[in-house]
């Protein structure tokens, strides 16, 4: 698709500054800062640290999607921002950069929300969203099922996770095994030499009582404890840790959760396809366990290459692109960032 709206959209609700420019279904530029590395020697996001470095890599994202894209500010249709949810103060940057834009340039601001972004960047890769969808969406900050009737107006929640996201316990697992910050990436090669079998790490909410109060619901702070439990009884011992196996095994037990329940929910819901998105959808065996169990039952499985699985700016001009194109209304200019704009506020 070479038509649609030209669209801007800034993403910092985390540790990424983004901006991408999208045009319709087409990317045409997708920059990214990371603060990832400032962050590392502390296992997780500082969010002051975060501010700061959204702060200072915004003029030159900015200037370097433009550049790419080969277009200039005042050609753009609408300027998009991640609103929430995230970081209040990450995500305040975001939202005074995509402010003094539109007000600067004269053009609609949308304010959206980071999860259904996650979703819509999919048409940048795939085309139209198949609608409805299910969407499992599961990323460091938020593990979900959502319904998807229509991405910019019906994105309604079947379940969500009680305790830990999937991207947190990859973190955290990947730190007792004292594999770098952020984990997932690291559990994800570690893997590759193991055996996912050497260990049966408990799959939670998928018995008994739990299914009947948590069927679409998560729970990973169990198979957290119960790799840590593992690990520790291992070092006791005074032998060694098969990093690459128990890797490979924690990676099953999670990847198997999702994939059962994303698959239990699109039964239920009666729907045909699975869309797979945020950073955990990177991973290598969640994404080829779901292609292969889907097919078995009929279902449709849909997964933004890994680049797009990550928090960028793409995502956000993707979504925007798509209000843009269904005439929805834009946000106000005094518009907030919501670190806890709830899932089913598309646009805030
Ligand atoms: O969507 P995202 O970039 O940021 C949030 O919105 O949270 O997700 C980041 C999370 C981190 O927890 C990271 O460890 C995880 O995604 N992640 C992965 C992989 N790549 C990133 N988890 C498992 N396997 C991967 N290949
Ligand atoms: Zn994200």
């Amino acid at each position: 698709m070479t038509d649609g709206p030209l669209v801007l959209g800034i993403e910092t609700s985390c540790d990424e500054t983004g901006v991408g420019i999208v045009r319709g279904h087409t990317l045409l530029a997708d920059a990214v800062a990371s603060s990832v590395e400032e962050h590392a020697r502390f296992g997780g996001v500082v969010p002051e640290v975060a501010s700061r470095a959204h702060l200072e890599a915004m003029v030159p994202t900015l200037e370097r999607a433009a550049e790419t894209a080969g277009v200039r500010l005042h050609e753009v249709d609408a300027i998009a921002v991640t609103s929430g949810p995230g970081l209040a103060g990450a995500l305040l940057v975001g939202v005074a950069a995509a402010k003094a834009l539109a007000i600067g340039l004269g053009k609609p601001l949308y304010g959206v929300n980071h999860l259904a972004a996650h979703v819509a960047v999919d048409q940048l890769e795939h085309g139209s969203l198949p609608e409805p969808c299910l969407a499992l969406l599961v990323s460091g900050g938020h593990s979900s099922l959502l319904q998807v009737t229509d991405i910019t107006t019906g994105v309604d929640p079947m379940g969500a996770t009680i305790d830990d996201a999937a991207g947190e316990a990859f973190d955290k697992v990947a730190r007792l095994l004292g594999l770098p910050f952020p984990g997932g990436p690291h559990i994800d090669r570690a893997a590759r030499d193991g055996d996912a079998a050497y260990v049966a790490f408990p799959r939670g909410l998928t018995s008994g009582r739990d299914m009947e109060r948590h069927r679409f619901d998560f729970s990973f702070s169990g198979l957290k404890t119960a790799v840590a439990r593992w690990v520790e009884a291992r070092e006791r011992a005074g032998e060694p840790v098969p990093v690459a196996d128990v890797a490979a095994a924690f990676q099953e037990a999670v990847s198997d959760v999702l994939v059962r329940k994303a698959l239990d929910a699109a039964a239920t819901a009666g729907i045909d396809d699975l869309l797979i998105g945020g950073g955990v959808a990177a991973n290598s065996r969640l994404r080829a366990m779901a292609v292969e169990r889907a097919e078995r039952v009929g279902v449709r499985v849909r997964v933004p290459r890994p680049g797009l699985c990550t928090d960028n700016g793409a995502m956000v001009a993707a979504l925007g692109a798509e209000l843009v194109a269904r005439g929805r209304t834009p946000s106000s200019l005094d518009l907030p960032a919501d670190s806890s704009q709830p899932v089913t506020q598309v646009v805030a």
